[in-house]
């Protein structure tokens, strides 16, 4: 018989976007705190935890074909503890779902419910039963709780959770509730402390981070906290956001950004169709001219801004013209990248009800269209940086070759150049002399930062 034993090790498995990678690393913070040490294989760990994604269904399956594999292992060392936390939990059903299909799981916790974990695995350790913490959604903010970070040179920083957008074919706001900001005293407090750490980039993360300090009393948006944190002392020299939505996109920010030294040039606005129809049907509250308008007036303020995009294909009710018109502004905005997605149903969604779904063969065929010609574009956009001396921060060897190091220029580019390892975590200039699809050569020129 296998004998019990306390846990001593874990492992957190991530899916999904940055804002769970950044809450895992709070897991991991508050993990290491009740004295468990991380682990890189499961066959080590005494605690896997599952940080969980459900903005497609192929996320989803993931969890599901791994929480399969995990039942052999458990079987073999019954003291383990498998938790499945994050997005996928807080769906309606799905936590009777996991434990009815996965009954070895021992815990399912929701987004908003890290702070509890130590709490919740004492319970697990002690009933040795299955312990539940799901919705409702939302909750507080928990500051103050220990960060284990993955990196340090750029770290991540929650500045709000959650949405209220409702984008028809979105789970997002389902799953992480209300937006709630966090204070901004907070917000400065932790990026003086990574400043003071080492950290030399910081990406601020929100789901719709412009509508940042709406929910707040006292008057500050997102451009009044980027003002904050844009002083010239602390050691931070990059500010970098995710995710921000066209339709509130203000003059002002483009003003703030334009003028603040440490804001990357980079703009991240997911347009995801160019057709009016389209855009209205996904309550986007935007048009393709008025988006279109807005990276106009990003180009004419910051000649060299990157504009990068998220595109959906295959919406219901997409037709031929439809996805012409995606096409299009594409070919229009002339994004320097995309992330270009196949519309997936998402059960609860206003647009999973609509009429009119695409067949799969159908979004196959747009999306490589789509595909196609973006790669084309963004060949086209890094052969416009050829030449030019550009502020990158070195974060570490590049992956295609010995002696070269990597790193992200200001627009959020790859940047391979020959350099000691001395060099990583610092900021360097590189001259570029080639591009490629997925990066940009170069070679060094100058040290920037002591
Ligand atoms: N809050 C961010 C990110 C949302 S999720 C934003 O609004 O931009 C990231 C991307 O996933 C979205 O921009 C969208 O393009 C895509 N996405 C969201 N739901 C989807 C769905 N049901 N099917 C396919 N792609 C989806
Ligand atoms: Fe989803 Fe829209 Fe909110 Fe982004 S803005 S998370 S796409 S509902
Ligand atoms: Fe996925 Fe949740 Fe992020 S659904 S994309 S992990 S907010």
């Amino acid at each position: 018989m296998a004998k019990f034993y306390r846990p001593q090790t874990y492992q957190i498995i991530t899916f999904g976007c940055q804002m769970n990678e950044h809450d895992s690393e709070v897991l991991a913070g508050l993990l290491e705190s009740m004295g468990f040490y991380q682990v890189d294989k499961v066959e080590d760990s005494d605690i896997i935890l599952l940080n969980t994604c459900c903005v497609r269904e192929t996320a989803e399956n993931k969890v599901f074909s791994l929480l399969g594999r995990l039942r052999r292992l458990k079987k073999e060392k019954p003291g383990m503890i498998i938790g499945v936390g994050g997005c996928m939990s807080q769906q309606e059903g799905m936590a009777a779902r996991i434990r009815q299909g996965f009954p070895h799981v021992d815990l399912i916790f929701g987004t908003g419910k890290a702070g509890q974990i130590p709490d919740l695995i004492r319970k697990v350790m002690e009933r040795k039963g299955p312990v539940l913490a799901v919705r409702p959604g939302s909750g507080g903010i928990a500051e103050n709780l220990p960060v284990k970070r993955k990196e340090i040179i750029r770290a991540w920083v929650a500045i709000m959770y959650g949405c209220n957008n409702f984008c028809t074919y979105c789970i997002v706001p389902y799953v992480r509730g209300r937006e709630r900001s966090r204070r901004p005293e907070d917000i400065l407090d932790e990026v003086a402390g990574l400043g003071r750490e080492g950290c030399k980039e910081v990406v601020l993360l929100g789901q719709n981070v412009n509508s940042y300090g709406k929910d707040l009393e006292g008057a500050i948006d997102f451009a009044g906290l980027l003002e904050k944190l844009d002083k010239p002392d602390g050691g931070i020299y990059r500010i970098r956001y995710m995710t921000s939505h066209p339709r509130d996109f203000t003059g002002r920010l483009i003003e703030t950004i334009a003028a603040s030294g440490k804001v990357c040039e980079h703009f991240h606005l997911p347009v995801q169709a160019g057709s009016n129809r389209i855009l209205k049907k996904m309550n986007r509250g935007y048009t393709r001219e008025g988006y279109l308008e807005l990276i106009e007036k990003v180009k004419t303020r910051i000649p060299h801004a990157v504009i990068t995009t998220d595109i959906m294909v295959g919406f219901p009710g997409e037709n031929e013209d439809d996805f012409n018109d995606t096409l299009d502004i594409v070919r229009q905005a002339r994004f320097d990248s995309s992330y270009t997605f196949i519309y997936n149903t998402r059960p609860g969604t206003p647009a999973a009800a609509l009429e009119g779904q695409v067949p799969e063969a159908v979004k196959k065929e747009r999306i490589q269209e789509l595909i196609k010609l973006q790669n084309a574009i963004s060949l086209d956009r890094n052969r416009e940086e050829e030449g030019r001396v550009q502020e990158v921060l070195a974060e570490g060897e590049s992956k295609t070759g010995p002696g070269l190091l990597a790193g992200r220029n200001r627009g959020n580019k790859m940047v391979v150049f020959p350099g000691g390892r001395e060099l990583i975590g610092h900021v360097v200039r590189v001259q570029i002399n080639e591009a490629r699809l997925s990066h940009l050569a170069g070679r060094l020129t100058a040290q920037i930062d002591g």
